[in-house]
């Protein structure tokens, strides 16, 4: 992909931990350059809050459309391509609204209040599988396969099949490293041509039957004439998937690697105060989140962010670095769950492209963490655990593949 930016050109990270947790980097950053041109990869990065916010927000400047990215997404076969109406992260306002009322349809707080139950149902099965006082590998048993389980559900599709889904899913938005593009390319098509051929008699027979689901959701929307295909609804789970799955489960597994070494007390304070959940959630969002940016390209030349922008520049938002800025967080270093705007992170971006999935994505973390805390009265690391050898790229970034812990009843 000629339009594709490596991002570690840009940040020179030196391992694998540096990148899932770069607070140094960042600090570097919003201090001495928050503003900055990458000639190498012909980029503005730029790292403060107000900045990445303005950038996010303002679409008559700054546009989500353009020929290059810092993200692939599908396969190149046609299984795999998103339809250009249906791939709202690149569209801008006033047809960007159009199309994302369409696909939110699925997204209203009733179906939000209705798939409370479902999502509790998944996360605990999940939950009661672990076997207490033993050491347990939480991403292989519950923030891995959590999210896939909860969208296949939502979906309307077979739970028992949602580990083929996330094989899937974990092909179709693997990032391109530099070594093996041609053979990687040819994997997508095939996990993008497994996956249509999958999905497609389901939407299908959704048609004539529909159920209490997002494919049904989806079939059923009208808006100024416009509707979904059936392609195009496969098309739009495969979107959906692909926005909602390694992110949550990223999110679910550093918030339990944090629990385990950030601040070994908190874990107890939230069992003794499920009510605080939330804001630990959003607290995590914040401060262990570290895989958030995007791209915008110049629409009008304009110096709104202090240096002379020109049409078609491209531009990166460092959203998880603009979560460190002091000038919005009070001693941003720390994590504190009971910092009073915790909730004013950008982690799920801002403006009109703000993530679609956040409420979903919202409860699911927290109906799956209340869960753990009900049953666990401890969790403790299970020694020796070497980070740098349990990381691996992820499409979000640098995710945990193994995460052992003793889980205490
Ligand atoms: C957009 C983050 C989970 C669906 C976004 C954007 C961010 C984001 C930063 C904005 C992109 C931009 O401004 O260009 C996250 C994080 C998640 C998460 C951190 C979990 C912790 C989900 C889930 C779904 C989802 C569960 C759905 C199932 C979407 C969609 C968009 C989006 C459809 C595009 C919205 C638009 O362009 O109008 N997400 N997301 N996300 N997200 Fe999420």
């Amino acid at each position: 992909n000629q339009g594709l930016i490596s991002i570690q050109d840009i940040t020179q990270f030196r391992s694998r931990a540096e990148e899932f947790f770069p607070l140094e980097w960042y600090k570097r950053m919003l201090h001495d350059n928050p503003v900055s041109y990458h000639q190498e990869t012909d980029t503005w990065n730029v790292f403060r809050y107000d900045d990445v916010k303005q950038v996010l927000s303002n679409h008559e400047f700054f546009s989500a459309e353009g020929s290059r990215t810092t993200i692939s997404v599908g396969a190149s076969n046609s299984e795999g391509t998103i339809p250009e109406k249906i791939s709202i992260t690149t569209m801008d306002p006033p047809r960007h609204q159009k199309y994302r009322s369409l696909m939110s349809s699925a997204f209203t707080p009733r179906s939000l209040k209705s798939w409370e139950p479902r999502i509790a149902q998944v996360a605990g099965r999940l939950v009661d599988e672990m076997e207490a006082n033993t050491a347990v590998d939480i991403v292989q048993s519950l923030a891995g396969p959590l999210p896939a389980m909860v969208m296949a559900d939502l979906l309307g599709v077979p739970g028992d099949e949602s580990h083929l889904f996330k094989g899937w899913v974990d092909v179709l938005f693997q990032p391109y490293g530099k070594e093996d593009g041609q053979e990687l390319d040819i994997k997508k098509q095939e996990a993008a041509k497994a996956y249509f051929q999958y999905l497609y008699p389901i939407v299908v027979q959704k048609r004539s039957n529909p159920e209490e689901d997002i494919i049904s959701d989806l079939l059923e929307v009208e808006l100024e004439g416009e509707r979904f295909t059936d392609d195009e609804v496969v098309k739009t789970t495969m979107l959906l998937l692909g926005a909602g799955i390694e992110t949550t489960s990223h999110m679910l597994s550093s918030t339990f690697y944090s629990l385990l070494h950030d601040d070994k007390s908190l874990y107890e304070q939230l069992r003794h105060e499920l009510e605080l959940v939330p804001k630990a959630v959003e607290e995590m969002l914040r401060y262990r989140f570290h895989v958030s940016k995007r791209h915008r390209t110049v629409k009008q030349d304009n110096d709104l962010l202090g240096v002379p922008l020109k049409k078609g520049d491209v531009v990166i938002v460092w959203m998880s670095a603009a979560n460190m800025d002091e000038s919005m967080f009070e001693r941003p270093f720390e994590l504190d769950i009971h910092r009073p705007n915790n909730k004013k992170h950008l982690s799920f971006g801002t403006g009109a492209h703000f993530c679609l999935g956040a409420p979903l994505a919202r409860l699911e973390m927290n109906i799956a963490l209340t869960a753990f805390l009900q049953r666990f009265s401890r969790i403790e690391p299970a020694e020796p655990f070497d980070l740098e050898a349990n990381l691996a790229a992820s499409a979000p970034g640098q995710s945990l593949t193994h995460l052992p812990m003793r889980v205490i009843e």
